[in-house]
């Protein structure tokens, strides 16, 4: 079985999110990795109850590319018979590694019993892990938060057992469950994990610019730093950090690291352009803008003139006009991305 490094040797990770992590943004921020890295890249959460019944492939949330990274589609459940099924049709499917949601707060999922709610039970969210890596070809990991409440050693206990039932690495978005994604994340228990457990550990939560990225490494020593709001307007901190820590980059590559705020605008500009198309292209038309607007929406908040792009693709709903917009805007010098904001979703 493929381990971390195996499948990933590039430390810049796109966060799986619902409505934003699906083949269309996959599509468009892949330019901005370094060619021959391999990423561990997500999908929209998929529920294990349905992904059995389903064609792959065949719903908006398991489209794929002809090029996919190490695709590792991300789950959600805690029924043993789903799970298992779900798991053998992923690998089938192209998936590299699973992920099990731990972190998801919101009410359907506490209803359920899962998401988050599995934090609350060590010896249930065990059983999720265990029945998940049964029989598994690929590696499973988990996204999880800081917990139910603020005690570290439950969160280690945790941590600890989730591993001992067949997780491979972590990814730790150190939030409780209540904050949601309001408060700041509190990185001191990424570094926590790091420095008691021996398996990878991926950072997440707040990362907004390059110097955060840098802030995290070296507050943590997380094995990867995972970005989700962020990459929805700044995909250049990928290829920032490629070119500063020594990957190799194309020519063409080189024009997507900023060296100015115009150059930040512009190159948003070109990959909400890029990212139109590439919905247009994969998803049906109504599919598409939801995710469209969707993303303009949750990207805008760096953009000091940000509500005009999401008046506009509310407007209109071809893609042309869409980017006849942009590049009306394009060259407009007083459009430019502040470098930290506060995060409204
Ligand atoms: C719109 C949206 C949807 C999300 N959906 C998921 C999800 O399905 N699974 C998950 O593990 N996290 C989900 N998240 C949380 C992100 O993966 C990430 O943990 C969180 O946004 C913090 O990282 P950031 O500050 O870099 O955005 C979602 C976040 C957003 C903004």
């Amino acid at each position: 079985m493929y381990n971390f490094t195996q499948l990933n040797d590039f430390p810049i990770l796109l966060a799986p999110m619902v409505g934003l992590s699906h083949a269309a943004l996959r599509k468009t921020l892949d330019k901005y990795y370094p060619l021959d890295s391999k990423v561990l890249t997500p999908t929209e959460m998929l529920n294990s109850r349905r992904i059995p019944g389903q064609v792959l492939g065949q719903t908006p949330q398991t489209v794929l590319n002809d090029f996919e990274r190490s695709l590792q589609p991300q789950i959600l459940g805690n029924e043993e018979k789903y799970i298992r099924l779900s798991v053998q049709k992923l690998h089938q499917w192209g998936a590299k590694a699973i992920d099990i949601n731990m972190g998801c707060p919101v009410a359907k999922a506490l209803k359920h019993n899962y998401g988050v709610a599995l934090m609350g039970d060590i010896q249930y969210a065990s059983e999720v892990v265990k029945y998940t890596t049964k029989d598994s070809p690929i590696p499973v990991s988990v996204k999880l938060r800081a917990g139910t409440q603020n005690d570290q050693d439950y969160l280690l206990k945790f941590c600890d057992a989730l591993l001992n039932n067949g997780a491979s690495w972590l990814c730790l978005h150190p939030r409780l469950a209540a904050e949601k994604r309001k408060g700041q994340a509190d990185w001191s228990q990424i570094k926590k994990l790091k420095d008691t457990f021996q398996v990878p550990i991926i950072g997440n939560g707040d990362i907004q610019c390059y110097q955060d990225i840098i802030d995290m490494k070296s507050e943590t020593n997380c094995d990867a730093v995972m970005i989700g709001r962020a990459l929805t307007a700044k995909p250049w901190l990928i290829t920032k950090y490629a070119y500063e820590n020594g990957f190799p980059l194309t020519p063409d590559q080189y024009k997507l690291i900023p060296q100015n705020p115009q150059d930040e605008f512009h190159i948003y500009c070109d990959y909400l352009i890029d990212f139109i198309k590439n919905c247009f292209l994969l998803f049906e038309a109504n599919d598409a803008l939801k995710r469209i607007r969707f993303f303009v929406r949750v990207g805008h908040v760096w953009l000091n003139f940000g509500h005009s792009f999401v008046k506009a693709v509310h407007k209109y709903s071809s893609e042309q006009e869409m980017i006849d917009f942009i590049l009306s805007k394009r060259e407009n010098t007083s459009i430019t991305l502040s470098k930290r904001t506060s995060l409204r979703y």
